[in-house]
């Protein structure tokens, strides 16, 4: 299956698979938390994915080289994340007693950096389990119950990650407002909203090498909201006008635009506290070798920024993001 389907058979009988790609946060981070406007994109490049097949043993094997992780089921805290998908989807689908499996799971999206990696991760592994064990699922349940993982990985998360991996397209999103959760399930049952690349935009991310809980980000964000929700209610405003801007500009292919409105972004999400010293620097770097605009996305204070460029100096901003300290870089291109 490709990147982000739902799933599928390998040639060897028995043997599921399923990918889903990282992402990226254009624009909104951190405000989105606050029922404003985001955007994101998947990035195809990066992955997560997970195999499953029979196992001759009793028990559900886990198998996460990435993490260092190999384990039976039953020997992981019900929290873990993993265990919670493979819990949950049990659960869900009445599925007693469980299946003797083996499951493997890779990914090449760098964990805690701001692309995604928890929630490519469940995705995956949900799509490989509801094709494997023949419950099909739509994109809204397997949008839904990633949410519930992320809720372990991140606290209070919007649910932008899981949104746009799920889909694997483009997504204008808003969180569902602070009602009852039947409410709150309705809403997020809705078809998800997406947005119009007028043209092909070329970005450039740079990985700082520094891994840093989205929790954290999150956590300290919410305490400046809470000792101070005039100041910090206006901010997140600001932030949403900034998003809806740069959805018409991306409509439009006004490039030129959509480079600032990423300056201005990153400005409010300094003040924030949710930038670095070794984010700001690649930023600075990339705005010096002629990016059009340049962010952090995601988390923050490590992790990942992203920078808008002309294909023609995709290569030479890359080249001085590494000159700068990036650990390493990607250049992707949206395409409508
Ligand atoms: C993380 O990719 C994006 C944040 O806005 C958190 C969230 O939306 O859950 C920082």
């Amino acid at each position: 299956m490709g990147i982000g389907g739902a799933g599928g058979l390998l040639p060897f009988p028995g043997m599921t698979y399923a990918s889903a790609p990282g992402k990226i946060i254009l624009f909104g981070e951190h405000a989105v938390v606050y029922e404003r406007p985001a955007l994101a994109v998947p990035v195809a490049q990066i992955h997560a994915d997970v195999e499953i097949s029979e196992s001759s043993n009793h028990g559900i094997w886990i198998d996460a080289p990435n993490i260092d992780l190999h384990a039976e089921l039953n020997t992981l805290p019900f929290d873990h994340p993993l265990a919670a998908v493979i819990h949950n989807f049990l659960f869900t689908f009445r599925i007693d007693p469980f299946p003797a499996l083996n499951i493997n799971i890779t990914s090449t999206i760098p964990v805690a950096s701001g692309l995604g990696s928890g929630a490519a991760v469940s995705v995956a592994l949900i799509r490989a389990l509801s094709s494997h064990l023949d419950h099909p699922m739509t994109n809204e349940q397997v949008n839904a119950l990633a949410y519930e993982i992320e809720k372990i990985h991140h606290g209070t998360p919007s649910g932008i990650d899981n949104t746009v991996i799920t889909y694997a397209r483009p997504v204008f999103f808003i969180k569902p407002p602070s009602v009852s959760p039947q409410i709150q399930g309705i809403w997020r049952e809705r078809e998800v909203e997406t947005f119009k690349v007028g043209k092909p935009f070329t970005i450039v991310i740079g990985n700082t090498g520094i891994s840093a809980p989205t929790k954290e980000a999150v956590g300290d964000v919410r305490k400046l909201w809470e000792a101070d929700k005039e100041k910090w209610k206006e901010v997140f405003d600001k932030i949403g006008e900034i998003v809806r801007s740069a959805k018409q500009r991306i409509e439009n292919g006004e490039w030129e635009l959509m480079g600032e409105l990423m300056n201005q972004n990153h400005a409010l999400l300094q003040k924030m506290t949710v930038s670095s010293s070794e984010l700001d620097r690649l930023v600075e770097a990339a705005r010096e070798a002629g990016a059009l605009g340049a962010k952090l996305s995601g988390g923050g204070r490590g992790g990942n920024m992203i920078a808008l460029v002309k294909p023609e100096i995709a290569e030479a901003v890359s080249k001085s993001l590494k000159d700068a300290g990036a650990k390493n870089t990607i250049i992707t291109t949206i395409t409508p």
